[in-house]
């Protein structure tokens, strides 16, 4: 707790009335929803944000004019030049680049408003706004108040309104801007679609005086039977219990907060059913303090790897895993719901993976949520991607927000096995310290998952490989890999990297005795389009990849798991080849209108055969 307010208050001190509040597992509490149509304003000049002097409104915290105020002319005199009431409408959650033909390629602010009504149940409980995510920066009003400003894309953020909410008709204000800025994370350069907007839920969340800022379990280390559980309050705490039963378990223990508001329990129970993708036991847990309680559950397995095995609750496990994009290529916009992630991971399912790779930011918390039920591995990961500024302090302060933010959200998540804090970034001393620095934070933050990133991969000789060309050698020995515990890397051999017949002549050499996870390889090929092998963008070209590089993978010395690039087709401004891109990156297995590719039943055949062998062992 402590560490979380020194945080946010380090980053935003300057700036910010408020810090954002610790309020985690909101999943599993009583919540108000605030999605639904909210007005919008499109604001391409800021003209709500600057004044005329271009001094944002909010400087200093107190807010002086512009739209945050959400003021209506009084009287046919008065000049008020918006109104969000006669404003038009867009859904939150969602983004506007779907929505709205007009805001397709939009990159700016977009004002949200959202009247709606506080009654609290009790008079001392308290009052928060909670934001699943929003595309990139958030200004948030409430009341004409400015409560705090939020950067990154992917990550939640709640502020505190107790002082401030009424009992009818706040008006809550958010500035949303998407704009990329080369010091940002990710920077300026992504191959995915810049979808801006209120992406995720925003909710309203009512809680007693003191409640329960946020809990965690998991399977105490080197133990099958034993859960450690941690809780920690937030409020008036002096002798206060905390209760926590696991009714399925019948185990239950209770204790009185430290001077922190915090308690940590150990529980032992014979029967502890371990979580695995072939069997997804998750357990009830049911945390209460005072008024407060949360209901949520809970999976336990332990994940570890030995030389170069992975080891899922102390047995190797192969990761027949894919690459997925927060997105529903069908209808073109930012996947967000329940329902989203259930039909993304079903369909993961269907090609037999009990892995998948969310690249390449924090996906909504539903993805392993229905993970965690379904049975899939998860990959989770920060967008520190490609040419990200290493040398600049606010650059690594807001990486490290984003995995402290991701990691407090998804650490119950038993589905969640990998941290990664980067993807396909330029080897330099500058780099390699920046994420070893967020390695760092990762362990600290959870000792208990892998960490690791999609690592560069170069060409050259080696002496253990005397006959090998050059050019066809392949040479995993990325510096940072010393500190990970995945030897993960990207290939692009047959695509990126010569035609097909470049697969079958491919060696390795890997520096690191660790698990080999190939953390994408693929090919474009347009849903539909047929012709001889040789053709790139064909379906046949991308089947035979897959043909010729899953055997070649298989001769790597501690092949582990592979996420293949990519599920679905997904949206990419980087991709103009008309009648077969259109915009979109076609490597998926499926294509952007659901269709399945040849390449979904060679890959789909491979590891119905590695599920084969490991059911044999
Ligand atoms: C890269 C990158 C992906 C990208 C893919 C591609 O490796 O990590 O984000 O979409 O290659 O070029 O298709």
């Amino acid at each position: 707790m402590k560490k979380l307010f020194l945080f946010t208050a380090a980053i935003f001190a300057v700036a910010e009335v408020r810090a954002e509040v610790g309020i985690a597992d909101v999943f599993a509490r009583q919540t108000t929803s605030l999605n639904g149509k909210w007005n919008v304003i499109v604001d391409p000049y800021d003209t709500g944000y600057f004044d005329y002097r271009r001094q944002p409104y909010d400087a200093g915290g107190k807010v002086t004019g512009g739209y945050a105020l959400d003021k209506q002319a009084k009287d046919k005199s008065d000049l008020i030049e918006y109104n969000f009431d006669t404003s038009p409408t867009l859904n939150v959650p969602g983004d506007w680049n779907s929505q709205d033909d007009k805001l397709f390629y939009y990159e700016g602010s977009v004002w949200y408003r959202r009247k709606f009504d506080a009654p609290k149940t009790a008079a001392d409980h308290r009052l928060f706004v909670y934001f699943g995510a929003a595309n990139y920066e958030a200004d948030v009003y409430l009341n004409g108040q400015k409560l705090g400003k939020h950067i990154g894309a992917f990550t939640p953020f709640a502020y505190e309104i107790t002082a401030l909410a009424q009992a009818k008709n706040n008006s809550l204000v958010v500035r949303v801007n998407n704009s990329r800025h080369a010091d940002a994370v990710p920077t300026v350069n992504t191959d995915w679609w810049n979808y801006g907007g209120l992406t995720r839920d925003v909710l309203l969340v009512e809680t007693p005086a003191t409640f329960i800022a946020r809990f965690r379990t998991q399977l105490k280390a080197g133990t099958t039977n034993t859960i450690q559980a941690s809780v920690e309050l937030d409020g008036a705490i002096q002798g206060q219990t905390i209760k926590i039963n696991f009714p399925s378990l019948k185990i239950a223990a209770e204790m009185t907060a430290d001077k922190d508001g915090g308690a940590r329990f150990e529980l032992t129970t014979p029967n502890l059913a371990l979580w695995t993708p072939e069997n997804p036991v998750l357990n009830d847990v049911v945390i209460s303090s005072g008024e407060d309680l949360l209901q949520d559950r809970v999976g336990f397995r332990s994940i570890a790897t030995r030389g170069t095995d992975i080891l899922l609750n102390g047995k190797k496990v192969f990761l027949r895993g894919i690459c997925i994009h927060e997105e529903v290529a069908t209808e073109g916009r930012r996947a967000w719901s329940e329902a989203d992630a259930r039909m993304l991971l079903s369909r993961a399912k269907e090609l037999g993976c009990n892995f998948v790779r969310l690249a390449h930011y924090p996906h909504n918390e539903h993805m392993a949520r229905v993970a965690d039920e379904l049975g899939i591995l998860c990959w989770e990961e920060i967008p520190v991607y490609w040419t990200i500024q290493w040398t600049n302090p606010a650059t690594l302060k807001n990486a490290r927000k984003q995995l402290y933010d991701l990691i407090t959200r998804d650490q119950n998540r038993a589905s969640v096995i990998v941290w990664s804090v980067a993807n396909e970034t330029p080897v330099s001393a500058e780099r390699t310290k920046f994420l070893k620095s967020l390695v760092d934070e990762a362990r600290e933050l959870d000792g208990t998952r892998l960490v690791s990133a999609a690592m560069e991969v170069h060409s050259g000789t080696m002496e253990n490989h005397p006959g090998a060309q050059p050019e066809n050698h392949k040479i995993v020995d990325d510096p940072f890999g010393e500190y990970t515990d995945l030897c993960s890397f990207n290939q692009y051999t047959g695509w990126y990297d010569g035609t097909l017949e470049k697969i079958d002549r491919t060696t390795w050499s890997i520096k690191y005795n660790k698990p080999v996870v190939i953390s994408e390889f693929g090919a474009d090929a347009k849903q539909g389009l047929h012709g001889e092998v040789l053709t790139r963008f064909t379906e046949e070209y991308q089947a035979e990849l897959y043909r010729r590089t899953l055997p070649m993978l298989d001769l790597i010395p501690g092949f582990s798991g592979c996420t293949p690039w990519i599920l679905f087709d997904f949206r990419s401004p980087r991709r103009p080849l008309p009648g077969i891109e259109d915009g979109w990156n076609i490597k998926g297995l499926t294509g952007h209108d659901g269709e399945k590719k040849m390449a979904f039943d060679v890959l789909k055949n491979f590891y119905a055969e590695k599920a084969k062998a490991a059911a044999a062992k």
